[in-house]
């Protein structure tokens, strides 16, 4: 954890806090007010523990996944902090919370290990209560696994419902059986709950959530949900109380951040959220993830050109450089159309960093598909690029699809993909040489005492000497040699 000890609740929720401390009952209606009451009413019952202990109580949350999951674990982790717990590194705690993922197979495989590794620390600690949730609670499958095989997990829920974990970890604390509470659809937007940021100085802010997409490999929108937009009003609130706190970076999440806006009332688009998000006083660095391509607009490009917050970095995931699997893999746009707007976006922005996502070895890739994906890989120049191996997700569209491929050809592309992805990384990368860049000071290098760590607004990280006071700061740094994929550089 770096910088922040506080957790951060809104004006709002401290009083509600206040306001439900004498209430005898919940307030009926879903929403924050009834958060509020759970806490207080956790906030009890750990303190009588507490007492019966004559020790503190310990939570541990650990977080699998993308962005999402670990800002949903920001909040979750901000409730147990209020209920009255203490924070711990480690597993061995009074509360241990897995946040799962589920979009490839080995996100599964290492909760389940990782459960299995919890045996000690439950003989020690017989009070221990292990919950889970997350997107790998949406399945049916995982669930019922989690009933008859794993009896000690104390408390189970999923994505729709984790704006009443409060509520449900009162009722798992109060019980001495599996809570169990998934729900398949829940399309309530609680606003103002508290959460316990990982870095004091940048924060993850959701600004839709569940997607509509249904690529056919992939398991999100099932887990996830519809898509759903939060009001512009209610994002622009947030970051301006994130950055009263000492936010100076903000990274907008959504599975497809491109169509944020569309189901609103007063529909909005992600540029005009953008132009909003800019004009907030005392916001550094803007960033966002994850633009699909078949929605980014020219109006994007515009307002990216422009703006003097917006980083110059574009994760564009591309998933395959064969048109004809691009087709059977729902993805709406061809080789030839991604390659155009990529040449919109470095028109407009010559100096721009582009990153991507890239599957290997969906069902019926040829060599010749495979070749396509090379080829857009050189042609387009990544700074950088995630490869992963296809994973068959079930009830996906692409599972039933005939012609999986073999593993020991997926290897082998896979090898010849990362080899070329490096190759021209190192290239991007090295085009820095020499120049001098603002970096927000992250954290203290893990590696080597008297090292600092930083990123630039490409997203490149940098290493150099300095203090612990410098965190969270905007300095000037030569990057003075690359390394590869990151650079050790010096203050100016
Ligand atoms: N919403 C984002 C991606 C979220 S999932 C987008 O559309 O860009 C992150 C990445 O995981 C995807 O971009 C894809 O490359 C990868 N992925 C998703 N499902 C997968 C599967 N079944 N097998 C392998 N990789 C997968
Ligand atoms: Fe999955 Fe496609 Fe939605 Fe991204 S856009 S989350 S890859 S279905
Ligand atoms: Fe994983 Fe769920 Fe994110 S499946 S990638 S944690 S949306």
């Amino acid at each position: 954890m770096t910088g922040n000890t506080e957790v951060f609740e809104s004006e709002e929720f401290r009083e509600m806090l206040n306001k439900t401390r004498t209430m005898k009952e919940p307030p009926q209606q879903d929403g924050s007010l009834r958060q509020a009451w759970y806490i207080n009413r956790a906030r009890m019952i750990l303190n009588e523990k507490e007492k019966e202990l004559g020790r503190k109580l310990t939570f541990c949350v650990v977080t699998f996944g993308c962005q999402m999951n670990e800002r949903d674990s920001e909040k979750l982790r901000g409730i147990l902090k209020l209920a009255g717990y203490a924070e711990k590194d480690t597993e061995d705690a009074d509360f241990v919370l897995y946040n799962t993922c589920t979009v490839r197979e080995n996100a599964n495989v290492r909760v389940y290990g990782r459960l299995g590794s919890l045996a000690p620390y439950r003989r020690k600690n017989p009070e221990m209560k292990i919950a889970l949730c997350g997107c790998m609670m949406q399945e049916k499958d995982v669930v019922d696994r989690i009933r008859k095989d794993y009896r000690y997990v104390s408390l189970v829920f999923g994505t729709h419902n984790l704006h009443r974990f409060a509520e449900l970890l009162v009722a798992s604390l109060m019980s001495d059986r599996q809570v169990i509470d998934v729900v398949e659809k829940d399309d309530t937007i609680v606003e103002n709950l508290p959460a316990e940021r990982t870095y004091s100085f940048k924060s993850g802010v959701n600004i839709m959530f569940g997607c509509n997409n249904f690529c056919s490999y992939c398991i999100v929108p099932y887990v996830r949900g519809r898509e759903k937009s939060r009001e512009p009003k209610e994002i622009i609130r947030e970051i301006e109380q994130l950055v009263a706190d000492g936010v100076v970076e903000v990274m907008l999440l959504g599975q497809n951040v491109n169509s944020y806006g569309k189901g609103l009332e007063d529909p909005v688009s992600f540029a005009d959220l953008l132009r909003e998000v800019e004009k907030i006083d005392g916001l550094k660095r803007i960033r966002f993830m994850t633009s699909h391509p078949k929605d980014l607009s020219d109006d994007l490009i515009e307002v990216m050109a422009h703006s003097e917050k917006i980083c110059s970095h574009l994760h564009l995931p591309v998933q395959s450089g064969s048109s004809r699997l691009l087709k059977i893999m729902n993805r709406h746009y061809t080789k030839e159309s991604y390659l155009a707007l990529v040449d919109r976006l470095k028109a407009a922005m010559p100096d721009l960093s582009l990153t991507t996502d890239i599957i290997v070895g969906f069902p019926g890739e040829t060599e010749e598909d495979f070749l396509e994906t090379m080829d857009i890989v050189r042609k387009v120049e990544y700074d950088s690029a995630f490869t992963f191996i296809y994973s068959k997700r079930t009830g996906t569209p692409a599972a039933s699809m005939e012609d999986q491929i073999s593993e020991d050809v997926i290897r082998d592309r896979f090898d010849r993909l990362l080899k070329e992805v490096q190759r021209i990384g190192r290239m991007r990368s090295s085009r820095f040489e020499g120049q001098v860049c603002p970096v927000l000071v992250e954290e203290k290098n893990r590696q080597e005492e008297g090292l600092m760590t930083g990123r630039t607004p490409h997203n490149l990280v940098v290493h150099f000497p300095g203090d612990e006071g410098l965190t969270g700061s905007i300095v000037n740094v030569r990057l003075a040699e690359s390394r590869g994929f990151y650079y050790m550089g010096e203050r100016v």
